[in-house]
């Protein structure tokens, strides 16, 4: 077991685990202590970070250091900071600037937007707005779902925008056409089941064998989720809703322990694969079935993509 190393050179940074607290929160009091707490976390296991929507402190200078307190807590972490895929680079410059970010999430949430009443409607010049961020941001640019999946057309778009890093964010988790709904959306209990399971979304953009990075969230709840994803190509995995409810529930310990265990029988799993390290697990053969293998027919991708991952 000692010898299981899921360390990982990752956005120039080194990572203990290819583990992301992904995007949650920002801008309140509130938002503030769970920024903390999650950079205290993030330090302590040596995972990556990513913040909530920062659109929040770039209208109100008061609110940034609800943001910019992951970095005082967790000084040479990974931090990645975020903002709407249809945020200028001005806004996008200023949003990596506040918490010197190693890189940028800009998040696709058009489901999200259309359930919401007071949602966006028009998603004109997202790609334009992308080649133009992508060209002029100094850190790299990441494009995220939050819990729809890209498809391989969607991810074959962005690479050809400029975007090298992908944050496939299936269906399977966190469910905002839900959560807006029951907030009063207007998809009156239609679509919940909108979007591309993690699995699928994974296989669709790993078999493009495009010479992207690959984090895969959405639905990622334990510890064989996350070898899957890893053995599918991923090289890193974004887990969001577990940790704010863990740390709103039982507190920052609570939230360790939960961490702890995780890794520890996400090294179980490496070790039951005989897998010492990333690398190896991305080596192991993958048993494709039931709706994933069907949908792969489908779409007449190989499911022998993964040999390999580039
Ligand atoms: C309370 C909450 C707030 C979130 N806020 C953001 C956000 O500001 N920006 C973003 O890109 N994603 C946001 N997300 C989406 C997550 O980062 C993640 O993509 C999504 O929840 C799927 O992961 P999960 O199933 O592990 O929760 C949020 C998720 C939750 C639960």
């Amino acid at each position: 077991m000692d010898e299981i190393d899921l360390s990982q050179h990752f956005l120039g940074k080194e990572l203990r685990y290819p583990l992301l607290v992904n995007a949650l929160t920002g801008g309140t009091d509130q938002a503030r202590r769970i920024n903390q707490a999650l950079a205290y976390i993030s330090r302590k296991h040596g995972l990556a970070m990513a913040l909530g929507s920062q659109t929040i402190a770039l209208e109100d200078q008061g609110l940034r250091e609800t943001f910019s307190i992951v970095r005082e807590i967790n000084p040479g972490g990974l931090l990645m900071a975020n903002l709407a895929a249809s945020a200028s680079l001005e806004k996008v410059l200023s949003a990596v600037e506040m918490i010197s970010a190693d890189a940028v999430q800009l998040h696709f949430n058009v489901p999200q937007e259309l359930a919401m009443y007071e949602g966006d409607r028009n998603f004109k010049g997202v790609l334009k707005n992308i080649e133009n961020i992508a060209c002029h941001c100094p850190v790299p640019l990441i494009a995220k779902e939050v819990g729809f999946g890209f498809s391989r057309e969607a991810v074959k778009m962005l690479f050809d925008s400029g975007v090298k890093i992908f944050d496939n964010g299936g269906k399977g988790g966190t469910n905002f056409i839900v959560i807006e709904d029951q907030r009063d959306g207007n998809f009156n209990h239609e679509l919940y089941d909108w979007g591309i399971p993690t699995a699928i979304s994974l296989a669709e953009i790993i078999s493009l064998k495009l010479p992207i990075r690959v984090i895969a969230s959405g639905g990622i709840r334990t510890a064989t989720d996350a070898a899957k994803a890893i053995a599918m190509g991923a090289e890193c995995v974004g887990m969001a809703a577990p940790f704010l409810k863990i740390l709103l529930d039982g507190g920052i310990e609570e939230l360790d322990k939960m961490v702890s265990s995780f890794l520890y029988r996400l090294r179980a799993v490496f070790l039951m694969t005989a897998s010492r390290n990333i690398k190896e697990m991305q080596k192991q053969p993958l048993i494709i079935v039931k709706e994933t293998a069907e949908w792969l027919r489908a779409r007449e991708i190989d499911p022998h993509f993964c040999s390999k991952r580039i």
